[in-house]
């Protein structure tokens, strides 16, 4: 028998489902908010609470298929020990939305794509995974793969930002890292790219807007990091609750079921995102529940979250033939393989060990590797007269703004299973490292959104007394994030205030920018000599920020954003198409060429910024001159470390297609290349592209390769560029 998009149903699974009532296969195709070890902090808005009693009685009576965001391995045994007593003893399986470590909370997914280090995220994840399966959890609902090109909108913070080819490196190194080896290990951790599809792409960066696209940027911007996720194992994925082109995702059957399963071969479980069933009714599609229910199944929702839609409704739905029972099976068989690829079946207390969980909890590894991540996370953007870094000791530092001497904003969006509590703030990561831990100043100045009475006279006097400013200013955590779309992108006014005040002493600054999304920068904070991007990096974020300025590790990191030069820009990727009329590079707001009136076409910060401490010069760029279709595009070029400390080299190479059937972006990144580099040494870089990778989506849906010359730019930093052509034949 047939599973999924093609994976076969074991004998056991097969016998299940047939002695199966219409009851239970709901229950299996219905998962709930878990009332038995909930969390404190809970985002989705509640519906239907019903209290850990009577939920424990729904899964002895076999309706509940899985439970998620519940925490810890002494309740989730206690739920297990409830479905094991049911009719068939169908085990649960536990899920939860890990975005950035379970109880270690590590960097914003945003924040580690700035590694742009995909061994570095599949470590990461790996980590992650051990620490949440030893909390009692099986499933995670992550990555979130969704390329995001419109900083208004607060998900941004979750996912890899606006590149394909980094979404979906990422993609398939987090879907690894989580996944592990072996699904049936105690700490496999499912996958579950989310969310699918084109949500990155709602109106005015608005939570929750209507997506309206062609079929083309879909397939070719949007859906690849699903098809990387998945060519990786990713065992589940979660349908978007936006509307796509008219058609809520959640009732859209060519895109759950033609794209997903046909054209994409995803065999895994489908989920629907939380109460999106339901939400058919309010978008105005369904005229009631039992409604809503026979479109998601239909359109090729096989679990249905939270509403209880599937639970209350499917059984009539199939008596009344509205709804096929093959549907349902096939939804069913799908849920069932899943727990039995996870080893369920034969353990059905598989990752529920409270030794693991001790063991595993905070574990030193974990924390490692967060604080690993958080310090490759960090961008540098900028330092004249190269004011980082600063020397450990001589000189006395006035650490300024909301984040300074704060831990309730470490963390970011999605973490609730972390405790911010033990989170390390900046200035104690800082005189952690300082020599003289006593040379460092804290002064607030401000609130994150109010300014703080007298605040800013006392932030001056500070400022006046030190020798250089820390600026600690930014976003605070609940700012971006779901349901946190902002329309202007910009630091808040008492703090921008506050900058202006600063910057107006003299005394040079050093932004430690906190974030969950490019920002608009303006006035002194955008003028200031030096800018870190530290986004939200979790609870190793003081100890990270320390080694970077005070030098002990070199920044690597990359904008996997561009910062806009105003909010208005948006949206806007540095892949964007050429027009007509493009804006000479030398002259970007020439009369008649694209432009707004009152910004260029171009991005303070583009996709890819970032410096270290050394600078790099290329040399020497061996393309070949022709390359046949299906072929390697073998690039190489000569790095060396041309400034006086020891520095890792990103180099990358970006493509344009000169000619083609359809406009292309006017230049797109295609491969990238890490070496690290002594002062003065040098090295030979190649850089790989697959011919395929040339292609391009037609107007109806299908890659092509057309033949014809592509010019190629490869850099290493700002200033470093060096170009090249080659013809594909
Ligand atoms: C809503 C979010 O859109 C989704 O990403 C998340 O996984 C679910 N809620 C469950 O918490």
């Amino acid at each position: 028998m047939v599973g999924g998009a093609g994976r076969v149903a074991s004998p056991r699974i097969e016998a299940l489902i047939a002695r199966m009532t219409l009851a239970e296969k709901a229950g299996q195709l219905s998962c709930f908010n878990d009332e038995i070890r909930p969390v404190g902090a809970v985002f989705n808005p509640v519906v239907s609470p019903r209290g850990a009693e009577a939920m424990l009685a729904d899964i002895r009576a076999g309706r509940v298929g899985m439970l998620f965001n519940g925490y810890g391995v002494a309740g989730a045994r206690r739920a297990q020990a409830a479905a094991l007593e049911s009719r068939l003893g169908i085990p649960l399986v536990f899920a939860a939305d890990v975005l950035h470590g379970c109880r270690t909370i590590f960097p914003i997914p945003l924040a580690e794509a700035a590694a742009f280090d995909p061994d570095l995220s599949r470590r990461a994840a790996r980590a992650v995974a051990r620490e949440t399966t030893a909390n009692g959890i099986h499933w995670t609902f992550a990555p979130m793969v969704d390329v995001a090109r419109d900083q208004r909108w607060g998900r941004v913070a979750e996912g890899a930002g606006e590149d394909v080819l980094l979404n979906c490196l990422l993609a398939s190194a987090r879907v690894e890292g989580f996944q592990g080896p072996d699904l049936t290990k105690p700490d496999a951790l499912l996958a579950t790219p989310k969310h699918f599809v084109g949500y990155g792409a709602v109106r005015g960066g608005m939570e929750y807007a209507a997506v309206d696209m062609s079929m083309a940027a879909l397939r070719e911007t949007f859906v690849p990091p699903f098809a990387a996720a998945f060519a990786a194992g990713a065992g589940a994925t979660m349908a978007s609750f936006t509307d796509f082109n008219g058609v809520p995702v959640s009732a859209n059957r060519p895109l759950l079921t033609n794209l997903l399963r046909g054209d994409l071969r995803f065999d895994g479980v489908c989920v629907s995102d939380y109460d999106a069933d339901r939400e058919l009714i309010a978008h105005g599609i369904a005229a009631d529940e039992a409604d809503a229910a026979r479109l998601a199944i239909l359109a090729g929702i096989d679990m249905s979250m939270q509403s209880g839609l599937y639970q209350r409704h499917l059984s009539a739905l199939v008596e009344a033939g509205q709804v096929p029972i093959a549907a349902v099976d096939q939804a069913v068989r799908r849920v069932l393989i899943l727990k039995e690829r996870l080893g369920l079946f034969d353990d059905p207390y598989r990752s529920l060990d409270p030794r693991a969980e001790r063991r595993e909890t905070g574990s030193k590894a974990v924390r490692d590797m967060a604080r690993t991540v958080a310090t490759r996370s960090i961008v540098l953007l900028r330092n004249d007269g190269d004011l980082l870094p600063i020397a450990r000791r001589g000189k006395k530092l006035a650490l300024i703004g909301p984040f300074g001497a704060d831990r309730a904003n470490l963390n970011g969006p999605w973490c609730f299973a972390g405790d911010s509590a033990r989170g390390i703030d900046l200035a104690t990561g800082l005189r952690g490292a300082m020599g003289d831990p006593a040379s460092l100043i804290v002064e607030a100045g401000s609130g994150i959104t109010e300014p703080l009475p007298g605040g800013i006279e006392r932030a001056v006097a500070a400022a006046r007394a030190a020798d250089i400013v820390l600026l600690a200013i930014g976003e605070g955590a609940d700012m971006s994030g779901e349901g946190n779309s902002r329309v202007e992108i910009t630091v808040p006014a008492a703090q921008q205030a506050l900058a202006e005040a600063i910057a107006a002493t003299g005394t040079p600054v050093v932004v430690l920018l906190r974030h969950g999304r490019a920002l608009a920068l303006t006035g002194a904070v955008r003028d200031a000599p030096a800018l870190l991007a530290t986004w939200f990096l979790g609870e190793q974020t003081g100890p990270a920020v320390a080694d970077i300025l005070f030098g002990a590790v070199e920044p690597t990191a990359r904008l996997p954003v561009s910062f806009p030069l105003a909010t208005g820009q948006q949206p806007w990727s540095y892949d964007r198409r050429s027009t007509g009329r493009p804006a000479p590079d030398a002259e970007p707001m020439a009369a008649g060429r694209s432009h707004w009136r009152d910004a260029a076409d171009r991005a303070l910060y583009p996709f890819g910024s970032g410096m270290g401490y050394t600078r790099f010069a290329l040399s020497d760029l061996q393309v070949p001159a022709t390359i046949a279709a299906g072929a390697i595009v073998p690039v190489s070029v000569r790095v060396r470390n041309v400034g006086t400390r020891r520095g890792e080299a990103l180099v990358r190479l970006d493509v344009h297609d000169r000619v083609a059937s359809r406009t292309r972006p006017a230049r797109q990144m295609k491969a990238f290349q890490r070496v690290t580099l002594a002062a003065g040494d040098e090295t030979r870089v190649e850089l790989r592209i697959a011919a395929d990778a040339l292609a391009l989506v037609t107007g109806d849906g299908r890659w092509q390769i057309e033949p014809g010359m592509f010019d190629l730019w490869v850099d290493a930093g700002a200033g470093t560029e060096i170009a090249g052509a080659f013809r594909l034949e």
